[in-house]
């Protein structure tokens, strides 16, 4: 069994936990958080450092900002201290003698249920024995479990980033516009299920449509017209110019 710490106890934790509970392979011996949010299960709970106990590997679940901080507090432990996140460098951790980073890639809050299997989770360390034991703890509750550097895990987190809020930022915006022209959103459902559907047999630059990708520029003056907010006017022009420069069209 591999003996498990979880820090901190957001929204990422909090699916960690529920996972690992589950899980024949792994143990969590403790949850550790700087407030008293204690994890609703019968796991000791402290919020204090001088009474964290051993473990093979302390998983540090905080905000980005705060991983420098509290790994501080774990440099005398000869357990594995790895953070979690897409964008930090495993280096923040060098003072940690065994270090490492296991990066669920996926998007994670406490109201939604996530199927952890099909999770991808990239893994890095500063040693072989500490990889090997990250990628037994991946395997143990994932399907996808890969070694990726620090430098492809930043590039990967900014591609979420596009790929997930932005776009999830434009049906925001989308909404918004249906709302105030009193049409449903849910119109628009079957749309984006199927360009998302698409990405599994057409490449991302063959499935593109729309009057930027054909330099329709009549359709995208009536649609500037439309648009009455400055903010989104930018978005819509930005993005249209993109994808003329993708597809060597002049508008
Ligand atoms: N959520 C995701 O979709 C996702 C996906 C992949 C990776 N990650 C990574 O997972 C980590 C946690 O993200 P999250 O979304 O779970 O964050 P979150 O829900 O905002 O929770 C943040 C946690 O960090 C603790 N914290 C904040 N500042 C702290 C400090 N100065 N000292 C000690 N603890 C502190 C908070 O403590 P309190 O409870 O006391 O406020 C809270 O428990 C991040 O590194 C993030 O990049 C997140």
């Amino acid at each position: 069994m591999i003996k498990v710490i979880i820090i901190g106890a957001g929204n990422l934790a909090f699916h960690l936990l529920k996972t690992f509970e589950k899980n024949t392979e792994i143990e969590i011996i403790q949850t550790l958080n700087r407030s008293k949010k204690e994890h609703k299960s019968n796991i000791p709970f402290t919020t204090d450092y001088s009474k964290i106990k051993d473990a093979d590997i302390y998983i540090i679940a905080v905000s980005d900002d705060a991983i420098p901080d509290v790994s501080q507090k774990l440099i005398h432990k000869k357990g594995l201290v790895v953070h979690t996140s897409g964008s930090v460098p495993m280096a923040v951790l060098s003072k940690n003698h065994n270090h490492g980073v296991f990066y669920p890639l996926q998007t994670f809050s406490k109201e939604t249920e996530v199927d952890f299997s099909s999770v991808p989770i990239g893994v890095e360390a500063k040693n072989k024995t500490d990889l090997e034991l990250l990628k037994n703890l991946g395997n143990a509750v994932s399907k996808n479990v890969q070694e990726i550097s620090s430098k492809q895990r930043k590039s990967l987190h900014l591609s979420a980033v596009l790929v997930n809020n932005f776009t999830n930022h434009l049906y925001h915006l989308g909404k918004v516009m249906c709302k105030e022209n009193k049409v449903s959103f849910e119109l628009l459902k079957p749309l984006i299920s199927e360009t998302v559907k698409k990405l599994d047999t057409t490449s991302p630059f063959d499935a593109q449509t729309g009057p930027a990708k054909r330099g329709d520029k009549s359709t995208i003056k009536i649609h500037l017209n439309q648009i009455k907010d400055e903010n989104l006017k930018k978005i819509y022009t930005t993005l249209s110019q993109s994808i003329s420069n993708t597809y060597g069209e002049k508008l």
